[in-house]
């Protein structure tokens, strides 16, 4: 099985996002799968201009010359794609946004009603790669997730995928900024990550018992929100002593 993912954080390497896919995607490879992380953020990746020519002059190809040429082969080559990025406004990272957006040479302009009689593109390709979410975010509580999953089941359902696994984060910063006493707890969550990684590598899903795992908050959310106020509060008091 060949699972790529893609790290929509501007942060790259260093991120949360980053942290998250790693693990992941080192459970999967320890299961037998080949997988690589592409970190977007070193990518070139225009902005879709919307002209359509990768539906009538270039059928399938994108007249833009950057780096989604490549990415775009590596997305079909791979069995599963990871779409990882950090909540940005209760979605997906600009970075992210330019990349779905620039995924659509792969659909066929022509339209088709689905099963439940909804409009979506033809397919272009025999089949499509099935998707991971995985996304972190900086808030406490799971519910700053919804428009985001909501979203990639919507975008899976255009490009006849599905979404087949789903790892959301709240206080994901603690990933990053982990502090002495909370590094049991993230050595915890980062083996359940790795078991999940492995999980979708032989099976296909996560099972139910490490999924509930990765849905346990790292910590209380009041306790995460005075530490944060904290950090804030000392970063702007050095403003006001400089
Ligand atoms: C522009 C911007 C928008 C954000 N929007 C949200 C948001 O809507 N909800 C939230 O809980 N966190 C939000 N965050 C916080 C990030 O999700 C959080 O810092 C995350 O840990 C970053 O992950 P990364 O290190 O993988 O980039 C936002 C951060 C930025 C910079």
């Amino acid at each position: 099985m060949r699972i790529t993912a893609f790290n929509g954080s501007p942060r790259g390497k260093g991120s949360n996002t980053g942290v998250m896919v790693s693990e992941f995607l080192a459970g999967a490879s320890a299961a037998g799968a080949e997988t690589e992380q592409v970190f977007l953020s070193q990518k070139e990746i225009d902005h879709c201009m919307g002209c359509f020519r990768c539906w009538t002059a270039t059928p399938g190809k994108c007249v833009i010359n950057d780096d989604m040429t490549d990415l775009l082969e590596r997305v079909m080559s791979s069995d599963l794609i990871v779409l990882a990025t950090p909540l940005y406004v209760d979605d997906v990272s600009g970075i992210m946004k330019d990349f779905m957006d620039r995924l659509i040479p792969l659909a066929d302009p022509h339209f088709e009603q689905d099963a439940n009689g909804e409009w979506r593109h033809v397919k272009r390709f025999s089949s499509y790669p099935d998707i991971a979410v995985i996304s972190n975010c900086g808030m406490p509580g799971r519910q700053h997730f919804q428009a985001l999953q909501l979203h990639f089941k919507r975008m899976a359902r255009n490009f006849h995928s599905k979404v087949t696994a789903e790892i959301y984060l709240d206080m994901g910063e603690l990933l990053r900024n982990q502090v002495l006493i909370l590094k049991p707890v993230i050595a915890m969550y980062k083996k359940s990550l790795r078991k999940a990684g492995g999980e979708v590598a032989t099976d296909g899903v996560i099972s139910p018992k490490t999924a509930a795992k990765l849905e346990k908050p790292l910590i209380n959310g009041d306790m995460y929100i005075k530490e944060a106020h904290k950090h804030w509060d000392s970063e702007l008091s050095k403003l006001s002593s400089s």
